[in-house]
C-alpha cells in the first residue's frame, strides 16, 4: 500500500474547474458545498463536494465531486470506495483567499480561519445579488463595494433608492487605520438632487427622442398623433422649462393642445428635483469617472423621477460604449430597475437598456451589479446573463428554483442550505471567487446608511 501523498499546492484564486469525481463513501458524510480531502490508495486531493446521494443499505453513499486540486487520484475510478475528512484549514484557505487580501470579504462558514477574497478580475461579467428581505444584502454589498473600492481601480456608480450608500466613502471609528487610510484616498462623490456642489440632476434635452416620450408615457402608435406632434416639436422648444408649455401651446402646431395637456397633467415640469435645466448633469460627473459615484435616489417622492434619473445616466452610458470605459453599475433594489413587467414607459425603457447592456454591455466595460430579494422580480433577459451569483437566506423553494436554473454551475444541494442561513451568512459562487462557499461577511469600516428601524419598546 503507498503512502498517501501531500497534494501540491493550488493556484491561487483560480477557479478549479477539475474533473468531476464520483465516489462511493463510508464513514463521515460531507455536506455539499464542503471541500473535503479524499483519500485513496493512490494518494489523496482535495475535491469539492457537489452532491451527496442518499445512504444505500451498507451505509454507504454516492457523492458528486470535483477535484479542486491536482493530486494522487481517486479520479476516473468511478464509484471507488474511499473516505473523505474535511479539508486542513489552510488548504482551504488557499483555495478562497483570492489574490489579494484587501479583497477579503469574509470567513468560510465552519472555518473561521479561512477568509473568502474576491477575484476582482472577474467583476468584469455581471452579478446578481439576492436574499431575502433582512437577510443582510445591503450590508454585505457595502462591504463588497468599500473592497473594491479600496483594492481596484475599477469606478463604481450605484444606484442607491434608499440612500443606503451615501457613507460609502466614509469611515467608521474603530475601523483598521490602514483600510481607513485607503479608503480615504478614494475619490468618492454622492450626488444629491439639492446639493450645489454635486447634484443628481439630468438633462431631459439629452435624452432620445425615444426616450423623452418615454418620459411623456406616449407610445408611437397607440398615441400616435401626440407622438407625431411631439417628434416634430423636438428640438425647438424646451430650452427653458418656465414657458415650455407657453411655447408649446404658441407653436401653432396642430395638436399641440393636447400634447400640452399631457404635459401638465404628468406634472413632468414639476419634477424640479430631476432635470438640469442647462446646470450641471451627473451624466458629466460619472463621464469623468470619479472613484465611486452615489446616486442617492432616495431623495425622490417619485419613482418616475428615480427612473428618470436612470434613464438619462444608463442611455449615455451606452451611447459612449464605444469608448470601452470600464465601470461597474451597482443596482441596489434592481427590481425597481429591471422588473419583467413595468407598468410605466418610463419603467420600459429602463428596463430595456438594462437587457441591452446585460446582454451585450461586457465587451465594453459595462458590468452589472443588481441586488433583490427575489429572482422572479427581474426580468430574466437580465438574470440569465449574471455569471457571478451572492445568495443570502432565501426560504422560498420557488425562488432557488429559479436561481438553479439561472445559476446550472451552483449545486443544488447548496442553493438549498440557504433557507437555513443567518444574517450576514452568503452563498457565493462564479469566477469572482475561487470556489462555490457559504461565507460570513465580515464588518463594515464604513457607516450605515439606514437601519433597522426598531420596535419601541415599554420602559
Ligand atoms: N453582517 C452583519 N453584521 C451586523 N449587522 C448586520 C449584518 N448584516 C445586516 N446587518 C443589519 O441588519 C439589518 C438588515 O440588513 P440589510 O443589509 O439592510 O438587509 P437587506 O438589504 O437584505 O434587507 C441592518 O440594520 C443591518 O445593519
Ligand atoms: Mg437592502
Amino acid at each position: 500500500m503507498s503512502t498517501p501523498t501531500p497534494p501540491p499546492p493550488a493556484g491561487r484564486g483560480s477557479p478549479p474547474d477539475g474533473r468531476q469525481l464520483l465516489l462511493r463513501i463510508t464513514g463521515e458524510t460531507p455536506a455539499a458545498g464542503e471541500l473535503v480531502e479524499i483519500a485513496s490508495e493512490e494518494g489523496s486531493l482535495i475535491g469539492y463536494v457537489e452532491h451527496v446521494g442518499p445512504a444505500a443499505a451498507d451505509g454507504s453513499r454516492l457523492v458528486t465531486a470535483r477535484q479542486a486540486t491536482a493530486g494522487g487520484a481517486p479520479a476516473g475510478r468511478a464509484r471507488r470506495e474511499v473516505t473523505v475528512a474535511p479539508a486542513p484549514a489552510e488548504r482551504v484557505a488557499e483555495l478562497l483567499a483570492g489574490p489579494d487580501p484587501q479583497l477579503h470579504l469574509g470567513r468560510v462558514v465552519g472555518i473561521p480561519d479561512a477568509s473568502v477574497g474576491l477575484v476582482a478580475g472577474k467583476m468584469n461579467r455581471h452579478t446578481f445579488w439576492c436574499g431575502q428581505s433582512g437577510s443582510g444584502k445591503t450590508y454585505a454589498l457595502g462591504v463588497a463595494l468599500k473592497r473594491l473600492l479600496s483594492a481596484t481601480r475599477l469606478p463604481i456608480v450605484v444606484f442607491d433608492p434608499n440612500s443606503d450608500y451615501v457613507g460609502l466613502g466614509e469611515t467608521r471609528p474603530g475601523a483598521d487605520p490602514a483600510e481607513a487610510a485607503t479608503l480615504a484616498e478614494r475619490d468618492v462623490v454622492v450626488l444629491r438632487p439639492d446639493d450645489p456642489d454635486h447634484p443628481l440632476r439630468v438633462q431631459f434635452r439629452k435624452l432620445s427622442v425615444k426616450h423623452q416620450a418615454a418620459v411623456l408615457r406616449m407610445d408611437p402608435i397607440l398615441d400616435r398623433a401626440e407622438y407625431n406632434t411631439f417628434v416634430r416639436l423636438v428640438g425647438s422648444f424646451y430650452d427653458h422649462a418656465d414657458d415650455f408649455i407657453d411655447q408649446l401651446r404658441s407653436s401653432g402646431e396642430p395638436g399641440v393642445e393636447t400634447l400640452a395637456q399631457r404635459v401638465e397633467n404628468l406634472g413632468v415640469l414639476d419634477w424640479t428635483g430631476t432635470w438640469s435645466l442647462g446646470g450641471a448633469c451627473a451624466t458629466d460627473l460619472i463621464e469623468e469617472r470619479p472613484a465611486a459615484t452615489v446616486l442617492d435616489l432616495g431623495q425622490y417622492d417619485r419613482h418616475e423621477e428615480q427612473l428618470a434619473i436612470a434613464l438619462a445616466v444608463l442611455e449615455d452610458l451606452w451611447e459612449k460604449r464605444g469608448q470601452r470605459r470600464p465601470v461597474l453599475l451597482v443596482f441596489d433594489e434592481a427590481h425597481n430597475f429591471c422588473p419583467p413587467e413595468p407598468d410605466t414607459p418610463l419603467g420600459v425603457a429602463v428596463r430595456d437598456l438594462l437587457i441591452q447592456i446585460a446582454a451585450e454591455g461586457r465587451k465594453y466595460g459595462l458590468w452589472l451589479l443588481l441586488s433583490t430579494q427575489r429572482p422572479s422580480k427581474i426580468h430574466s433577459g437580465v438574470l440569465s446573463q449574471c455569471d457571478n451569483l451572492t445568495l443570502m437566506r432565501m426560504n422560498s423553494p420557488a425562488d432557488l428554483d429559479e436561481l438553479a436554473r439561472a445559476f446550472g454551475f451552483v449545486p443544488r444541494q447548496l442553493l438549498d442550505q440557504a433557507s437555513r442561513f443567518v444574517q450576514g451568512e452568503a452563498l457565493v459562487a462564479g469566477g469572482f471567487v475561487g470556489l462555490p462557499v457559504v461565507a460570513k461577511m465580515r464588518d463594515r469600516v464604513t457607516p450605515e446608511g439606514g437601519v433597522d428601524v426598531r420596535v419601541p419598546m415599554a420602559d
